[in-house]
């Protein structure tokens, strides 16, 4: 099995580029939103959660873990790899990217208070032209209302955060799940979420988990209900959600 976690539904805007780029394999998905939002908690009680997520996952079966949060990434990072001899792959901003791809351009990544922080702290001097900024408020508009989200109420929260950018990064798996609607809202913008590279450096290690040809597995540390009625919404399909 694949192990994905996240603090929330964020995690399923990979969960749903996965499944279909490995559809032969089966995936356990943990949500944990009894400690959502993540972006808001130290970088040591991340450090914390993600191991225990992590644990979790690979109790339950799973052979390789896609930390699909980059705040809980950029706190973890190597320490945390060191821990376990399962293969972890996490979702960081892509500022390199953006920075090599658009430097002619106006670029800004749109991530949690956690994960701006530390990667100011990790990667400042590289990137330098490459602004990144937390948008916390953001994130629980997501988890709370998705689908149902106006675009007054992204508005009120973004309209002088990105007034003037040209590249948006989404630096939150959250954030991700929005990118069309932020596209008809801004159309003069570009936004970017780097779901591409995550599933081509999971796909590489696809072959430790076998598909048992049951079906996918999500759980949920908070809100059982709740989290079903989301999950249907962004998966499409019915599933079965357990409470964690
Ligand atoms: N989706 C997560 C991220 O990519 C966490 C959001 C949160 O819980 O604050 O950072």
């Amino acid at each position: 099995m694949i192990g994905i976690f996240d603090s929330g539904i964020g995690g399923l805007s990979l969960y749903k580029k996965a499944k279909k780029a490995m559809s032969d394999k089966t995936f356990i998905y943990l949500a944990d939103q009894d400690s959502f939002p993540y972006g808001e908690k130290s970088e040591k009680e991340l450090r914390a959660l993600t191991r225990k997520n992590i644990k979790l996952l690979e109790n339950l079966g799973a052979k390789v873990v896609l930390i699909a949060c980059n705040s809980a990434t950029v706190s973890s990072r190597d320490r945390i790899r060191r821990e376990f001899d399962i293969p972890l792959v996490g979702v960081e901003p892509a500022v390199k990217v953006v920075h090599d791809l658009y430097s002619n351009k106006k670029a800004l990544v749109l991530a949690t208070d956690r994960t701006s922080r530390s990667h100011l702290k990790n990667k400042a001097a590289s990137y330098g032209n490459v602004k990144i900024i937390g948008a916390n408020g953001l994130v629980s508009l997501i988890e709370e209302k998705f689908p149902n989200i106006q675009a007054s109420e992204l508005k009120n929260i973004l309209d002088n955060k990105i007034d003037g950018e040209e590249v948006i990064v989404l630096g939150c798996t959250h954030y991700h799940l929005i990118q069309k609607i932020l596209e008809s809202i801004y159309p003069d913008k570009i936004f970017i979420a780097p779901e591409e590279a995550v599933i081509k450096q999971l796909s590489k290690f696809s072959d430790l988990a076998t598909g048992s040809g049951a079906d996918d597995i999500f759980l949920t540390t908070g809100d059982l209900a709740g989290f079903q009625v989301k999950l249907e919404a962004i998966i499409g399909r019915k599933c079965d959600v357990r409470k964690i």
